[in-house]
């Protein structure tokens, strides 16, 4: 019974016929899609981790409903600060709103509990999660003390010694006390930087996922150094889950993954259990 998902994010989405930053962020989205036809077409499920829209126009909304259709699998949804929650509404249905009166969610498998928090704030950059969520994040987490827990959402709360720094979580604190009154939290996946990178802090492990749109190349603590945009990878997150281990893989749908010959010769493997 192994946890199988796709965590997609920021797919920064136009109406149909747009480019976003000059790329074509539908036909990134599409190619996307086809790797998990392709390749994820027995995962649970794929997360959509915000950022959905670039200028969040309902018209991009019915873009992105149009491309995703072709997912074989069930799609989850949070929204991150390049989206307009009410024209998000207006497209997929007032739903996806619970009672925090955010895209917030939470989803039963396989052994564990995943959380989708939305951390956008209309007219911020930079993610908030509200006093009403994290009492439901609490209450959700205070649940499933005995499952393992991975939460998704679109900022980053760990700074990562990049520019971007001043625009993860706002006041990550009450958000890191809230996720440590569990004791199996196996993943925080986030989006939002347009980079790929792993930490551990407070304790608690974090991901972030390069995404759909351009990636960042950045300079380690030199926040004023410009930053150049790549035009790759397209990345998404692979998550497979088991009682004892939780590992994040990731798939450059775009860029860096052309296949290359197989090199024939003896390969030795190592019989032991693990
Ligand atoms: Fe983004």
């Amino acid at each position: 019974m192994t946890l199988k998902f796709v965590v997609m994010s920021d797919l920064h989405l136009m109406p149909k016929g747009e480019l976003s930053m000059t790329l074509d962020t539908g036909a990134r989205l599409e190619e996307a899609v086809n790797a998990v036809v392709e390749r994820y077409a027995d995962a649970d499920f794929c997360i959509l981790a915000g950022d959905l829209a670039d200028l969040g126009q309902p018209q991009a909304y019915e873009h992105l409903k149009a491309i995703i259709a072709r997912l074989p699998i069930p799609v989850h949804i949070t929204l991150g600060n390049h989206d307009r929650r009410p024209a998000f509404l207006e497209v997929f249905g007032d739903d996806f709103a619970i009672e925090t009166g955010k895209v917030d969610k939470v989803i039963d498998i396989k052994g564990y509990r995943i959380i989708l928090l939305d951390s956008s704030e209309p007219g911020r950059v930079d993610g908030v999660l509200e006093a009403v969520q994290l009492d439901w994040l609490r209450a959700r987490l205070a649940e499933a003390m005995d499952r393992p827990v991975i939460v998704v959402l679109h900022h980053n709360a760990n700074a990562l010694h990049i520019r971007s720094d001043d625009i993860r979580i706002l006041e990550p604190a009450a958000f890191i006390a809230a996720l440590k009154t569990h004791p199996d939290i196996r993943q925080v996946i986030a989006g939002h930087v347009h980079v790929t990178s792993t930490a551990s802090w407070h304790g608690l492990p974090f991901t972030t996922l390069a995404g759909g749109h351009y990636s960042v190349s950045f300079n380690v603590d030199q926040p004023e150094a410009p930053i150049r945009r790549i035009d790759g990878p397209g990345q998404m997150a692979v998550v497979i889950g088991t009682p004892d281990r939780t590992t994040v893989l990731f798939e450059d749908f775009i860029d860096g993954n052309a296949t290359i010959g197989m090199i024939e010769g003896p390969r030795v493997v190592r019989q032991a259990a693990e």
